[in-house]
């Protein structure tokens, strides 16, 4: 079958620096990099690499960051005949300072990402697709219009809510999975971070479940993931690597769960191939980048 994703797509400006700015300081950037990013299209490069088809649906400018991420998305193997290019707006851009441990921060300036209206989406990718996945980098009503398409109905429905836009709570009746990081849930579930233990994150996880059938993903960074239904709580390790740089870690995950539900693995096995696609992730620089393929994921988790 195939994967049908709805997403931002940015080039992404990243400093690496020996830690991340506090408020008001001045730092030293050791190097300046350009890698293609983008939550949306971070995560179809993971799903496409993974080995599934994979359509992305979004917009750029007609610039030269916009021509340097397409190509990269069909070098990697991405469907890109539904990202528009607009006229009159600039190609997404995020700004990130990496740290020295691994760690990041980030501005994202969305540009042509915001300008996706609802009925530009629907019907844009043609085709039969079992599993539909967006993020929070696109406006909510264009979230809206994809996954309540009858195409995205019939199949498997997966909501990364990155970054934790408050309007976007409307969303979360639709998605099968809906996939958050600690901050972002305790964002949504109104708790102050940081959250460490599992039980808590258990129960603030199921205060977001909109309906029966659901299941919501946590991404614990290195410590794991875990996956919470009413009646479940399924728990997944870290995988101990040396961290390079998480950005698009949390991207890789969603992407790779997207491909091993769309190949028929069930939740469990796509859940343990996720969990070690992003800590192979994590080992990389960059979003798009640092994205494994099948064969690398296999390795790991033998
Ligand atoms: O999730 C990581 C991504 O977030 C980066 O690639 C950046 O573009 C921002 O969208």
């Amino acid at each position: 079958m195939s994967v049908a994703i709805l997403g931002s797509l940015n080039m992404d400006i990243v400093l690496s620096v020996g830690h991340l700015p506090r408020p008001g300081e001045t730092i030293s950037g050791a190097k300046l990099a350009h890698f293609p990013g983008g939550k949306g299209s971070n995560q179809a490069i993971a799903s496409a690499r993974l080995g599934s088809p994979t359509s992305l649906i979004g917009a750029v400018g007609r610039d030269a960051f916009g021509e340097t991420l397409l190509a990269y998305l069909n070098e990697s193997g991405v469907r890109t005949d539904a990202v528009a290019r607009l006229e009159g707006e600039a190609t997404g851009q995020a700004f990130i300072c990496v740290a020295r441990d691994g760690e990041n921060s980030i501005v994202v300036v969305p540009g042509a990402n915001h300008a996706i209206s609802p009925a530009s989406v629907a019907g844009a990718a043609p085709g039969k697709h079992r599993v539909f996945l967006s993020q929070l980098e696109v406006p909510v009503e264009a979230v809206e219009a994809f996954f309540s398409s009858p195409a995205a109905k019939a199949g498997i429905r997966i909501l990364n809510a990155a970054p934790s836009v408050v309007a976007a709570r409307s969303l979360f009746g639709h998605p099968d999975y809906l996939i958050v990081n600690e901050t972002e849930l305790a964002a949504f579930a109104g708790a102050a971070t940081p959250l460490d233990e599992p039980a808590e994150i258990a129960r603030l996880a199921r205060t977001l479940i909109a309906r029966s059938g659901q299941a919501v993903v946590v991404t614990l960074g290195k410590m794991g993931a875990v996956a919470v239904t009413w009646q479940k709580l399924l728990e997944y390790a870290g995988y101990n690597v040396k961290v390079r740089d998480t950005t698009g870690a949390g991207d890789c995950f969603c992407g790779a769960l997207a491909s091993a539900l769309d190949s028929g693995q069930p939740i469990d096995s796509a859940m343990r191939f996720a969990n070690a696609a992003a800590a192979i992730s994590t080992t990389r620089p960059g979003g798009g980048p640092s994205m494994p393929t099948r064969s690398e994921v296999a390795e790991i988790l033998e």
